[in-house]
């Protein structure tokens, strides 16, 4: 079974919309988990972002700028809640020796993450693993807006498809006045292909990220597409907004932002490196930096 991927429709503006400082920050920390490469002077700030797909941590350095970051694939969270509180704590603590040796230098100060209305006690679960991991956390903020501050959004909608859920935050005047979360993320793609070609998750997983696989596997795809598109609907109905940000590891998904922005009627706009949004957010929320977020 093939069919065209949904193109960019009328109301679908990939990437337009973000600034060019912005989509030059994400690409640097893109660049930096690859290169395992470090750079730049403190005073250090970080963000710690425990994903039920994978943890992530960034460092921005005294103006702001990406200084190292890396990604472990990771389930020790499953839909933002943590599942493994001691297997957290045992990546984190490596992840962040790790940043520390490429760095040359301690870190200090982080602020981490949890999905919206995830509860005050998955909230201290978050923060004490931070803290077992020797860092001392100066807020948790709720994911969608983290990415907010990342993308210099006052006004709009960001949605953040994780591995797990589906985050949503309305902002007004810089402030998230409404914030959600729900069930259906990269997670539900992956295992609709398995049920569909009969395979393991694992290489579903595989052939999900697969871009050559793209057209064909976009049929299979859209009903999970159309639910997280109904989501979305849901929870935005009766406020207005221009456009919508996607944002998290399902973004890049070839078409998913193109059956949005239909089944909104808005403009969707995907920023580049969408899996790290989100966890430079949490960086940016540090206070005491001279970059932006402060
Ligand atoms: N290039 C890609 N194309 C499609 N899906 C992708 C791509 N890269 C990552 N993903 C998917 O994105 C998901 C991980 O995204 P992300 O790191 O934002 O989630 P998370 O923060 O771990 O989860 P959550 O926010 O739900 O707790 C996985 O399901 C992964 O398969
Ligand atoms: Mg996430």
């Amino acid at each position: 079974m093939s069919a065209p991927i949904k193109q960019a429709g009328a109301f679908e503006s990939p990437s337009a919309g973000v600034e060019h400082s912005v989509r030059l920050r994400l690409s640097q920390a893109a660049g930096l988990i690859r290169s395992k490469g470090a750079k730049g002077s403190g005073p250090f700030r970080v963000g710690v972002d425990l994903g039920t797909s994978a943890v992530k941590v960034i460092v921005l350095d005294g103006l702001g700028e990406p200084a190292a970051a890396i990604l472990r694939l990771a389930t020790v969270v499953r839909d933002g809640v943590v599942l493994d509180y001691i297997g957290a704590i045992d990546i984190l603590r490596q992840l962040v020796r790790e940043l520390e040796k490429r760095l040359g230098q301690d870190l200090v100060r982080c602020a981490t993450g949890i999905p919206p209305g995830t509860g005050s006690a998955n909230s201290r679960a978050t923060a004490h693993i931070c803290e077992a991991a020797g860092l001392e956390v100066t807020g948790v903020i709720d994911e969608p807006t983290a990415a907010a501050t990342t993308l210099h959004i006052r006004e709009g909608v960001v949605v953040d498809v994780g591995g797990g859920t589906t985050g949503i935050s309305i902002l007004h005047d810089g402030l998230p006045i409404q914030v959600a979360d729900e069930a259906t993320g990269g997670t539900h793609f992956t295992l609709v292909l398995a049920g569909r070609f009969g395979i393991p998750f694992e290489d579903a997983e595989r052939l999900k990220l697969d871009t050559k696989q793209s057209s064909r596997l976009f049929p299979v795809l859209v009903p999970v597409m159309e639910k997280v598109a109904s989501i979305v609907a849901r929870n935005i109905d009766g406020y207005r907004t221009d456009r919508v940000y996607l944002v998290g590891g399902a973004a890049s998904l070839a078409g998913f932002s193109g059956v949005l922005a239909d089944r909104l009627g808005l403009p969707v706009v995907v920023p580049p490196e969408p899996m790290l949004i989100t966890p430079m957010g949490l960086a940016l929320n540090v206070p005491g930096g001279t970059g932006d977020g402060n």
